[in-house]
């Protein structure tokens, strides 16, 4: 039987998924429309429904119906896969039925714990109270499903008993906990009875926000406590354990309802805590996400950065949380993501401010400063003497420079930080180079990230691209260019071994290459003289490698006195020369 994907794939058209987000028209064989991915006013993203694929050249990106599907909801592949797959009709059999039914089961009792909750709380006038007092309204209430679990021990529990669920699935879904049984004196443990175990609800006396997956599926709980009820023994906030739906470190509160926000402004906002994130919705921040009082992870950034790479994070500039917020700052940055900082006054937090003012919140992102800027003018504001100012940015500065990925933009800050501190460019280019290369050498790392800090020596264009060409044309029934001629001149100036290197291409790969070099040539007659171009060009250029080394091989050869070799090395130079001199004249 075929797998999921590939039944997705003959049940679903690509260009039907790609309607259903964007317009497209014929074009040729393909079709094409403006980008998703950008703000372009001419259509440059090309479907083939013939290759299943689509490019999109503002972007430089392509893929197939997963890819975009991911994109486009900002989801991973298996919840792409999930979302084609209820389209499709098509049953995940990746998962074991037992284990898929378990699930199952876990989202449905989340559900209905939500719905409680929700409940609950339209009950309770003293709790809407309190939420309306702390400036959410009825609509943001309803939009994120807020809810309330009573101070009792059981209510949960009992309700979902009604409905059939098991004990160890509402403990599995993180819901209720179980009394463990006392440890009696020399660790023997009493007997368990069936009738003995006792449970109770994880959430009492709380107000809680659900927390959902980027499906918007329910999958665990972050519960406030009442403040009337505060006895200071439990934490403000309790969370729900880790569980087979639910993992921290790879949820944003409220992403889901924040997908499109961010895609249209292009920008998302991250704060803290779950107040933050509703109050901020509320006040015209879509766009807004949480990190619910963890450090920002890899995992977090990627979901961001699928929708867009420019991030603002509200920083409380005087708490002790900055440090870490610093952290996943340098992280983004690591990502090749835009960060800014939203500056907010003094031991406030974005709820507090919204509530006292929304302009000032609107005010606060919209002056937002690049992370750079920010800890530059955080330090002018310190009241350092110059040296200690500058030793100071050295510190606290530069571990951001470092991390940025675009070279232009880190000569930007470069200079900028040149500027700020009096400092010369090249003083502060060669301290940043310093620092990363003592990043690459593992000896002191300034954020976790050793997959992105040692790029990937950047393969030659040229070759790239002639290699592309040759590999598409040799899968056409009927090439445009005598591709076995340009292959034997492609090996004859590159070498067997690297030619190997260079067509090797994995399949996935070399399907997007075909469909984005078939549009680059679709209605260029120019293929053959831009293959010739592109031969004599690399040939051009390697010969003149070639020669640099024989007279540098000559040069070695002379100084160590050894005739032979100078003279065969001679010859060999002055025949390189000769053979450039017609390239120059051809
Ligand atoms: N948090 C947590 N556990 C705690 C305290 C906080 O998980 N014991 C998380 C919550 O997601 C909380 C966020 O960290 O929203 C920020 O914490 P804090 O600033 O203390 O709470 P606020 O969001 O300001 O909540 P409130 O305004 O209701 O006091
Ligand atoms: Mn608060």
């Amino acid at each position: 039987m075929s797998s999921p994907v590939e039944q997705i794939k003959e049940r679903l058209s690509i260009v039907e998924v790609v309607s259903s987000y964007i317009k497209l028209t014929k074009a040729g064989k393909n079709y094409k429309g403006l980008s998703p991915f950008s703000n372009e006013k001419t259509a440059s993203f090309y479907v083939s429904p013939e290759r299943d694929m689509y490019y999109c050249f503002s972007t430089n990106q392509g893929g197939d119906i997963l890819t975009f599907v991911e994109k486009m909801e900002g989801v991973d592949f298996a919840g792409a896969l999930k979302i084609l797959a209820d389209k499709a009709g098509v049953e995940l059999v990746h998962e074991s039925r037992e284990v898929r039914d378990k699930r199952t089961r876990l989202y449905e009792a989340l559900e209905k714990a939500v719905n409680l909750y929700h409940l609950f709380i339209q009950q309770d006038d003293e709790v809407m109270q309190y939420l309306k007092n702390r400036g959410i309204t009825e609509e943001s209430i309803k939009r994120f499903e807020i809810g309330y679990a009573k101070n009792d021990w059981h209510s949960l529990h009992e309700y979902l008993k009604k409905e059939k669920f098991s004990d160890s699935d509402l403990i599995d879904a993180g819901l209720i906990k179980k009394i463990e049984p006392k440890v009696e004196q020399g660790g023997a443990h009493k007997p368990q009875e069936k009738e003995g175990d006792r449970f109770y609800d994880t959430f009492r006396g709380r107000i809680m926000f659900p927390i959902h997956d980027s499906a918007s599926r329910a999958i665990a709980f972050s519960g406030r406590i009442l403040p009337k009820l505060d006895d200071g023994k439990t934490g403000k906030y309790i969370n729900s354990p880790e569980t087979a739906l639910y993992n921290k470190s790879k949820i944003l509160y409220g992403y889901d309802l924040a997908k499109g926000g961010i895609k249209k402004f292009n920008f998302s906002v991250l704060v803290e805590g779950q107040m933050d994130v509703v109050m901020s919705h509320q006040v015209g921040y879509p766009n807004t996400v949480g990190v619910s009082g963890t450090a920002l992870t890899r995992d977090q950034l990627t979901l961001l950065n699928r929708l867009s790479k420019n991030i603002v994070m509200a920083f409380d500039a005087d708490r002790a949380g900055v440090a870490s917020a610093g952290k996943g700052a340098a992280l983004a940055l690591s990502m090749g993501m835009d960060v800014k900082v939203a500056r907010l006054p003094e031991g406030v937090d974005p709820a507090d401010l919204i509530r006292e003012d929304k302009n000032k919140w609107k005010e606060a992102i919209k002056n937002s400063v690049h992370i750079v800027e920010f800890y530059i003018t955080q330090l002018k504001n310190a009241g350092y003497d110059d040296r200690k100012f500058k030793l100071a940015v050295q510190e606290t500065v530069l571990p951001f420079v470092v991390q940025i990925k675009n070279t232009i933009d880190q000569a930007h800050f470069i200079q900028l930080v040149a500027r700020e501190t009096g400092t010369t460019e090249d003083v502060i280019r060669s301290e940043v180079e310093r620092m990363g290369s003592d990043i690459n050498n593992n000896q002191e790392r300034v954020v976790d990230t050793p997959e992105t800090v040692q790029e990937a020596p950047k393969r030659d264009s040229v070759e790239m691209k002639l290699a592309q060409i040759i590999v598409w044309q040799e899968s056409l029934p009927e090439p445009a260019i005598d591709v076995e001629a340009v292959r034997n001149s492609f090996e004859a100036v590159v070498g067997e071994d690297h030619m190997k290197e260079l067509l090797n291409i994995p399949e996935e790969k070399k399907q997007q290459n075909i469909f984005k070099i078939e549009l680059l040539y679709e209605k260029d007659q120019l293929l053959k003289e831009d293959v010739d171009e592109l031969l004599h060009h690399l040939t051009y250029r390697l010969t003149k490698e070639e020669l640099q080394e024989t007279i540098e091989a000559l040069r070695k050869a002379e100084v160590q006195g050894d005739d032979d070799v100078s003279s065969t090395l001679l010859k060999k130079s002055q025949e390189i020369a000769e053979r450039l001199k017609k390239f120059v004249s051809k």
